[in-house]
C-alpha cells in the first residue's frame, strides 16, 4: 500500500507509519523532514518527480509540467535523492510520477519516463495514472494495450533492466462501469445552450464529479437515458 498526497498532515503520516504502510510517496522536503522525525523503523519511500511534461488535457487535470503544481521538480529531485540516501530511517526505492489525468495520447507517458531516467537508476518506477477515457463522441482514447506498450517500450529504452514498473490507473478502470444521472434544473438559450444540472441520483464510485467527467470546462457528453434504448439517438446536450 502506498501513501500519496501533496498535503499530508502529521496525523496522516503518523497513522500510516503506525499501520505499517509499505511505501510513502514523498512529495516535498517537508515530507522528508517529518518522516525522519516520526519513523521509528526503516520506511520505504518513492520520490514524486515533476518530469516537465505537460500532456494535452484540461488544465485542471495536468500535473506533469513545471508551473502547474508545486512538486518535487527535476532540479530539486537530486537534492531529495541525496538526502534520503543519507537517511538512516528512509529507504529510497525509486521514483514516482503522475503527469495528469484524462490523457488521450500515449506519447507524453513515454516522454515522462525518458525525462526521469536522467536521475539515475532505481529498483522501482511508478508512472502514476492518467489514461484517458471516451467522455465525448470526439474523444479517441488509447486502448489499454497501446498505453501499456508505450510505457513498457519507454521503460525498456530508458530504465534499468529488471526495474519494477508500477502503474496507478484510476478513471480508465472505472469510467465505463456506471452511468451518472443528473436532473436538469434549467435550460437557458443565449446563442449557446446552457444546461444547469442539479443533484446526482444514486451514488457513483470515485470522487464525485471528478470521476463522472462533469468538470467545469473540461467537456462532457450527455448521452441522455434514452440513448440506452436507441443508440442512434444523437446526444442533445453538451455541458461545458
Ligand atoms: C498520484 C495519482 N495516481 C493515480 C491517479 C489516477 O489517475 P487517473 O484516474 O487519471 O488514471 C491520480 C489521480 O489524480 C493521482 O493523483
Amino acid at each position: 500500500m502506498y501513501l500519496h498526497g501533496n498535503a499530508k498532515t502529521t496525523a496522516e503520516l503518523t497513522m500510516a507509519l503506525d499501520a505499517g504502510v509499505a511505501t510513502v510517496v514523498v512529495d516535498n522536503f517537508d515530507d522528508i523532514d517529518r518522516l525522519e522525525q516520526l519513523a521509528t523503523r526503516p520506511q520505504r519511500v518513492l520520490i514524486r518527480i515533476i518530469p516537465g511534461v505537460a500532456p494535452e488535457t484540461h488544465e485542471s487535470q495536468s500535473t506533469g509540467g513545471r508551473r502547474l503544481q508545486v512538486r518535487t521538480a527535476l532540479d530539486q529531485a537530486r537534492e531529495a535523492i541525496t538526502r534520503i540516501r543519507a537517511s538512516e530511517k528512509l529507504q529510497l526505492d525509486g521514483l514516482h510520477l503522475h503527469i495528469g489525468s484524462q490523457i488521450l495520447d500515449t506519447e507524453p507517458f513515454a516522454r515522462a519516463v525518458e525525462a526521469v531516467s536522467v536521475l539515475g537508476e532505481f529498483p522501482v518506477y511508478d508512472v502514476g495514472g492518467g489514461l484517458g477515457v471516451r467522455y465525448t463522441l470526439k474523444d479517441e482514447a488509447p486502448t489499454v494495450e497501446q498505453y501499456l506498450d508505450t510505457i513498457a517500450t519507454a521503460a525498456r529504452n530508458y530504465l534499468p533492466a529488471g526495474a519494477k514498473l508500477v502503474i496507478e490507473p484510476g478513471r480508465s478502470l472505472v469510467a465505463s462501469s456506471c452511468v451518472t444521472l443528473y436532473r436538469v434544473t434549467t435550460v437557458k438559450h443565449t446563442g449557446r445552450t446552457f444546461v444547469a444540472v442539479g443533484r446526482r441520483h444514486g451514488r457513483q464510485p470515485g470522487r464525485g464529479a471528478h470521476r463522472s467527467g462533469l468538470r467545469g470546462g473540461s467537456g462532457h457528453q450527455d448521452d441522455g437515458p434514452a440513448r440506452r434504448d436507441n443508440p442512434a439517438r444523437r446526444p442533445s446536450v453538451r455541458v461545458r
